[in-house]
Formats: structure tokens, sequence, C-alpha cells
């Protein structure tokens, strides 16, 4: 049997690599197919040095070609890894480079109260289950939540040496890293600090401690548009932001506000896009109705009109929030409605990502010397 090349494209493009949105023929992954009789070599090149999703492009293309062309057909999958972008890049960037961090991406959300670490915690396990490293720094040092969302609140980072250096060691959970403010502070000890302990503080948390090789930092920033914010872009060079906001007015317009300060042009920090978290709630008994409890679709029509990417919605759903609380992130579950809904967001994040390293240049970590900046945000 000889083998048709053209049969064998058209059956790689009902299939699409994970985190690269378009087929594989269109993403530009397919570099190659050569046939012998009936062998194929098919050569792929990924952006992603994720073992787990080079495994999967492999057992699609060759589900593919057994499936729509012949399923006898020998086939061979060869994958090359193109250098992220970024990874070459970061150790260019002036300022301070994280060695080993590919990317960073900092939630936010202007409005408190919206679920920001919530949807950060449940983004870091979806991306741990896609195979990825990743490391999440809880930067709200006013309410740090990630240890208890982490069921880690009575762990202490130890200190480890590192190149003759002390560097701590960040906490590990369901396949997370973790370093929060949290650890250092009693439970019930309000944290009252000015920017610059604040800042120093962070920096202890980036650039002191031992996060190893990963795919994405996540930065659970505190609500707001203040100065932690800007010490916090002015330490790292930051891929990119996530914005979380519920469907209601009030939460919209500091959402809007968020977006302004990514964008303005002293920080410059890619805006990957919006989430919409307690999008409707459903109740587990009636699980068709959705009720727009906080509005319909606020956040979509947001992200529209400003022209940034919409990630996904996120339900308000009971049992997310009791996740949350005991410690154990609903993203952990498979198959369910709300799992789901945390894939299809983290998903889009990574696209989102993909395309940004693809598209524009590294995000230098900005220098500001005043907090003018800080007041021109206010006042957008
Ligand atoms: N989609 C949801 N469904 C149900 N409960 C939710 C949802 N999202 C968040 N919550 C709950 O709402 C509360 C606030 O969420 P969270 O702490 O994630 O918000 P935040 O934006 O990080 O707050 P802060 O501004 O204080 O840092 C938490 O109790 C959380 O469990
Ligand atoms: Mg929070």
């Amino acid at each position: 049997m000889k083998l048709n090349k053209d049969e064998i494209k058209k059956a790689l493009e009902t299939i699409s690599v994970a985190g690269e949105g378009q087929n594989m023929v269109e993403s530009g992954a397919l570099q190659n197919i050569v046939t012998f009789g009936d062998e194929v070599v098919v050569d792929l090149k990924l952006s992603t040095p994720a073992l787990h999703i080079k495994k999967r492009a492999e057992v699609d293309v060759m589900k593919a070609i057994h499936e729509h062309v012949y399923n006898k057909a020998k086939v061979e999958v060869k994958i090359t890894v193109e250098a992220p972008q970024n990874k070459s890049n970061v150790n260019e960037i002036k300022g301070k480079p994280i060695p080993g961090i590919q990317n960073i991406i900092a939630v936010a959300s202007g409005k408190g109260g919206v679920g920001k670490s919530t949807v950060t915690a449940n983004l870091a396990v979806s991306l741990s289950k896609m195979g990825f490293k990743v490391g999440l720094l809880d930067a709200d040092i006013y309410g740090p939540s990630g240890p208890i969302m982490f069921d880690v609140a009575n762990e202490k980072p130890l200190s480890v040496k590192k190149d003759g250096k002390s560097k701590m060691k960040p906490i590990e959970n369901y396949g997370v890293k973790l370093l929060s403010i949290g650890f250092f502070t009693k439970p019930d000890q309000a944290v009252i600090w000015r920017g610059p302990m604040a800042a120093k503080a962070l920096n202890q948390m980036i650039f002191d401690a031992d996060w190893g090789e990963l795919d994405f930092l996540l930065v659970d920033l505190p609500p707001g548009t203040g100065d932690i914010h800007l010490s916090i872009m002015q330490s790292m060079p930051i891929t990119g932001s996530v914005i979380v906001s519920t469907p209601q007015n009030v939460a919209l317009a500091d959402a809007k506000k968020a977006v302004s300060m990514f964008q303005q042009e002293s920080i410059n920090v890619p805006v990957l896009g919006i989430c919409e978290n307690m999008a409707y709630f459903t109740p587990a008994e009636l699980p068709d109705h959705k009720y727009y409890i906080f509005g319909e679709k606020g956040a979509k029509y947001l992200s529209e009109d400003i022209g940034v990417p919409f990630l996904g919605e996120i339900p308000l759903v009971q049992s997310l929030r009791e996740s949350g609380d005991v410690g154990r992130p609903a993203a952990l579950q498979e198959g369910t409605p709300l799992s789901d809904s945390f894939t299809e967001l983290t998903r889009n994040t990574v696209q989102q990502v993909v395309s940004r390293n693809k598209n524009l240049p590294p995000t230098e970590a900005i220098k500001i010397t005043t907090m003018a900046g800080c007041s021109a945000v206010k006042n957008k």
C-alpha cells in the first residue's frame, strides 16, 4: 500500500497541539511528511518542552493516520522542540532575570474578593496536570491565602544552599511550588507593611528562592492597582497578566483600571486576557439552570470592548469555595463541569502565552523611580 501525503496532511488537520489552538497544520507544527510504501515519518516542531504534550502529539498523529488514512500504516513521529523564545530572551533581559523561569504570569483584578487567589490556585494545578512545571508566588502581603488553599498552612520553607548561597525552598503540593508571606507570619497576625518593606519581602521570595526550572511562575497579586503592584513589576520581567473579574459593574470598572495599569506605556506588560469568575450560579440539584447573579457576560463584553482576549468563565459553585477552604483545589478533580471550566481557562491562557512569546519582545522589568506612574493609574 502506498500512502498518500495529502491524505495524511488532511488527517493531521483534524488534531491540534495542546496549548496552540489551531490545528497541527495551520499552527505550523507540521514540518514534513515522508512516506515509503506503508511507512510514514511525520516531522513536528513544537514550542513547548512539556513531555506530556509531546507524547500526546505523537499518539494523536498515529491515531489520526490510522483512523483517517490506513489502519496498518507504520507511523514514526519525530518531534523537535523550538527553543521557547522566552528562554533565551530571559537571559538577555535587562534588570534582574530569574534564571530557569520561562514565563511569569501576574494575576490581578482591581477589585478585591473577586476570586484572584481561587483562580490562580486552580490555574496552577491545571497547568501542573497538563505537564508543566509550575510555581505560585502568593504576593498578597495583606491577606495571603496560598498556604490554606494548598493545605500547607503549617509548613515552613526550609533554607537550602545553592551555589554557596542560602535560598528559600518553596513548599510543594499538588505539583505546584508555593511561596507566600503567609509562611512567615502567624495566621491571625495582621500584616500591615509599608511599601518598601513589602517590596523587600517579595524580592526575597523571588530572587532568594530555589524555584528551580519552571515553565510558569504565577503571581497572585493583592487587590488594587497600588505600589505593591508597581514594585512587583519593577522586580521581574512579567510575561503577561491575567485579569479576573466578576460580571458585576463595580468589578468591571476596577478590572478596566487593572488593564490600564498593565498597558501603561511605562509598565507595558501584555494583558493575556480576562477571566470571568462567578459567571453564573448553578445549584447542585438543578444542574441545567444558570442564574446570572452578578449580571450576564459582563467580563466577556468588557474584553470585547477593550480588545483583550476572553480567557474563560468560571461558575459560582459552592464546592469551589469549599475546596479552597479545605486546601484541595477543585481543578484536581477530573471531568467535573468545574474542572472542565478551569481546563478551558488554562488552555486559553497557555495559548495566549505562546502567541505573546511569538509576537512580542520579552517584557523588561520596569524602572519607576517615583510613584507618578501609580497616580496616573489611579486617575485613569
Ligand atoms: N467561582 C466561585 N464560586 C464560589 N466561591 C468562590 C468562587 N470564586 C471565589 N470564591 C470564594 O470567594 C472568596 C474570595 O475569593 P478569593 O480569595 O479567591 O478572592 P481574591 O480576589 O483573591 O480576594 P482578595 O482580593 O482578598 O485577595 C473565597 O472564599 C473563595 O472561596
Ligand atoms: Mg487573594
